[in-house]
């Protein structure tokens, strides 16, 4: 189990850019894969969930070549999935088994999904449900990894109103409709990550997007095309927090995706005082994209408006790493989905501000933290394997007079493989031992 230890730095300069969104690249794969011709991705994140997925679909008989970031899919149209020989072992990536359900539960043959030890206790009632009603077959474990897909099943479109703000449920119940008789249709309750809609409309599948309903008809087909991923917001906000943070930091991250279903950081922390701009916004195969500059800043605490809170919802640890570093009192309501994201990011996150001396009040929702000063710990500061949660201690090390130790880092190339790298590149001081 490896951990970093990083060293107080004052100041933060230079151009940087994070890797390829998460979320797209998934996504790039999946739906290369289910259409027809050649698709040819740049800017993939070589990030380990991504590429759990590409091996996945590999294994279901799809030709996919990688060249560094660089991906080529020989598409298989909506029906040329073909049975894996092996379970699909999909490593610590939520958004894998919950997007693939949706495709899964349509195909003729049985398939299996298995996770490591973070992805077998979240919950998947939450796709096996709305996809049972669509006429699936789904064995889990008490709602739970792992599941077996019973193939050969016909599923039927259904309207269905989401009970919880999730991408990942809305992509799962719009990839599952592709194979459904009619049209499936998704309400939400609050806007969240929309790549899914806009892929599908990029790649010539016509989706209906009315208000906070989005549809599809079934039976339709996938036409290749080039995607070009963009850099990943929920990478740039371990930045973001870090500039604000530093005694003296002017930096900026480029070409990063500000789609606004994803740019609650970005709100969040201009609410708080932030000195960040937007520049250069561009649009490039259906996703916007913007350079982003900042700069340090006194922040403030705030209550952060519970609407901000799904486009918002990976970029949490790091808020709270900038509500430590505000005066006065910073309050989240209305996130009880940080309790079941790779870890309880409400618990994990408030046990190591504890350890550095920050007070904290854990809510059922959510978190108030009072802004202050970082104390030495008397401990290693525990990540609980999740890599947002390793990253946001890192950035942590900017406000203290010490060094700091953050145990279980490995997950980190889950998302951001480089991120010791392109961190110390700005002068962040993190080694990974
Ligand atoms: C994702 C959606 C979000 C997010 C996850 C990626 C996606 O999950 O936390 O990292 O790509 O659709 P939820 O749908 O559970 O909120």
């Amino acid at each position: 189990m490896s951990k970093f230890i990083a060293k107080p730095v004052t100041t933060l300069s230079g151009e940087l850019k994070v890797p390829g969104d998460k979320s797209i690249s998934h996504r790039s794969i999946m739906l290369g894969s289910l259409s027809r011709g050649i698709t040819k991705v740049s800017g993939f994140l070589e990030g380990e969930d991504a590429l759990s997925t590409l091996k996945a679909f590999q294994a279901m008989g799809v030709k996919i070549e990688r060249d560094g970031n660089n991906v080529t899919i020989y598409g298989v149209g909506v029906n040329g999935l073909k049975a894996p020989k092996h379970p699909l072992d999909l490593g610590n990536s939520g958004t894998s088994v919950r997007l693939m359900l949706g495709i899964l539960a349509a195909q003729a043959f049985d398939c299996e999904l298995a996770g490591d030890k973070s992805l077998s206790k979240r919950p998947m009632g939450r796709v096996i449900d709305p996809l049972t009603k669509m006429g699936a077959r789904i064995e889990s474990n008490n709602g739970k990894l792992p599941l077996k897909i019973i193939g050969g099943q016909s599923l039927t479109a259904i309207h269905y109103d989401l009970p919880v703000a999730s991408a990942q449920v809305k992509s799962c119940i719009l990839l599952a409709g592709l194979y459904a008789q009619g049209d499936t249709c998704v309400t939400e309750p609050a806007p969240t990550r929309d790549h899914t809609e806009r892929m599908l409309k990029g790649l010539d599948y016509e989706v209906h997007v009315d208000d906070n309903q989005i549809c599809l008809t079934g039976g339709g087909k996938l036409e290749a095309t080039k995607i070009q991923v963009p850099s990943d917001i929920s990478s740039a906000a371990f930045f973001m927090v870090a500039a604000c943070i530093a005694p003296q930091a002017d930096i900026t991250l480029l070409g990063v995706n500000v789609n606004p279903t994803r740019t609650g950081v970005i709100d969040i922390l201009k609410l708080m005082g932030a000195r960040l701009e937007c520049l250069n916004q561009r649009e490039i195969g259906g996703e916007l994209l913007a350079d982003i500059r900042i700069q340090s800043s006194e922040l403030s605490g705030i209550h952060i408006p519970e609407s901000l809170v799904p486009l918002a919802i990976d970029e949490f640890p790091a808020v709270f790493i900038a509500a430590s570093c505000a005066q006065g009192e910073t309050m989240l309501t209305g996130a009880k989905e940080l309790r079941v994201k790779e870890s309880d990011r409400i618990q994990v996150m408030a046990d190591g501000l504890s350890m550095l001396g920050i007070e904290n009040e854990v809510l059922d929702e959510g978190i108030k933290i009072q802004g202050g000063q970082f104390k030495k710990p008397t401990a290693v500061i525990e990540s609980h394997h999740d890599h947002r949660i390793s990253m946001s201690f890192a950035v942590a090390s900017l406000r203290c007079d010490y060094p700091i130790e953050i145990n279980g880092v490995d997950n980190v190339k889950t998302s951001f493989p480089n991120f010791v790298a392109l961190a110390n590149l700005i002068g962040l001081n993190i080694v990974e031992v």
